[in-house]
């Protein structure tokens, strides 16, 4: 990817559209034709979430596990972003994310997607790709997501806060409803076996146990000292300090609005949702969220 933050010329904020029944824009649908011929390759590995699920951090954990002894270069010159191209990306002044991931040198390459379960480029299953979904509670990810639009200037006008949660409640935040996307991969878990779902709660509590659980559907056996020495580079405050990691080098986001990495917690909506917001909140939640099995915390 050629992306010089002083050149890159700052891509207007899209309008949502409607497409193929989910709210997307087109900066993740210019590239459609592409993005589902994509050639995916048995070991590729697709790292699948709703916006601000955990993407990032699950990305780096991955390369880390992957590369983090072979190519230790990587970790001080190749921002997250590019390691881990963000397939369905289409946007002015840097590569299409297609386009790096079919370019990627690395074995496994891994490659990241917001798109809904029906979104996904049939070649990944037809080569039975093992793919990772990182599923967050609703009211952290909606906060998350909320600051997020505030500062990328990629994704259209956050509003203010009620509206926002309105249009969470409604699906029309990009990517779609919430509630399609974190049921729609949890279903697929029972026809597609190569998927392992994880909770960013999980990864809050125990990062060292989630590893555990990643190398075991990996099949990758780290050291335990390589394995601590991994949970402890991925924690919030070391990823929040690093370059390459918190996307202080991405052009089209306002640093002075928020950060990227903001505050990592499970929680953080009680400082956002009103008493009234939440009841409501989760009276609606309740109605669309009817499977018994799939169950998230909103605190730990
Ligand atoms: P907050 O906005 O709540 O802080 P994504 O990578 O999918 O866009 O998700 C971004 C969210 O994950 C942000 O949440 C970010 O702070 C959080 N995050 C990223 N790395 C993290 C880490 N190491 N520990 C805790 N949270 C992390």
């Amino acid at each position: 990817m050629s992306l010089d933050p002083e050149k890159a010329a700052v891509p207007s904020r899209p309008e949502l559209l409607d497409f193929h029944g989910v709210s997307m824009t087109h900066y993740f649908t210019d590239n459609w034709e592409n993005i589902q011929n994509f050639q995916a390759r048995p070991d590729d590995v697709l790292i699948a979430t709703y916006p601000k699920a955990g993407t990032t951090w699950v990305s780096y954990i991955l390369d880390l596990l992957y590369f983090g002894k072979t190519a230790p270069e990587r970790q001080t010159s190749i921002p997250i972003y590019q390691r881990v191209p963000f397939l369905e990306i289409a946007i002015p002044s840097i590569e299409p994310g297609k386009d790096l991931a079919d370019k990627l040198p690395t074995s496994p390459r891994l490659i990241k997607t917001h798109f809904p379960v029906q979104f996904v480029p049939k070649s990944f299953w037809e080569q039975n790709c093992r793919m990772i979904y990182v599923a967050r509670n609703a009211k952290d990810n909606i906060v998350s997501f909320f600051h997020f639009d505030q500062m990328t200037m990629i994704q259209p006008e956050a509003g203010d806060w009620t509206s926002y949660l309105q249009r969470f409640k409604e699906g029309k935040l990009v990517f779609g409803s919430w509630y399609d996307h974190v049921n729609d991969w949890w279903k697929k878990k029972q026809t597609y076996s190569n998927l392992h779902y994880m909770f960013f709660e999980d990864l809050v509590e125990d990062t060292g146990r989630e590893i555990d659980k990643l190398c075991c559907f990996l099949g990758l056996s780290l050291s335990a000292e390589d394995k601590k020495q991994i949970t402890g580079g991925v924690q919030f405050d070391n990823m929040k300090k690093n370059k390459m990691t918190n996307y202080s080098t991405f052009p089209a986001m306002d640093f002075k609005i928020s950060t990227f990495m903001r505050k990592g917690k499970v929680g953080d909506w009680k400082n956002h949702f009103t008493v009234a917001q939440s009841e409501e909140f989760d009276d609606d939640y309740k109605k669309k969220m009817k499977d018994p099995t799939l169950n998230f915390r909103s605190e730990i």
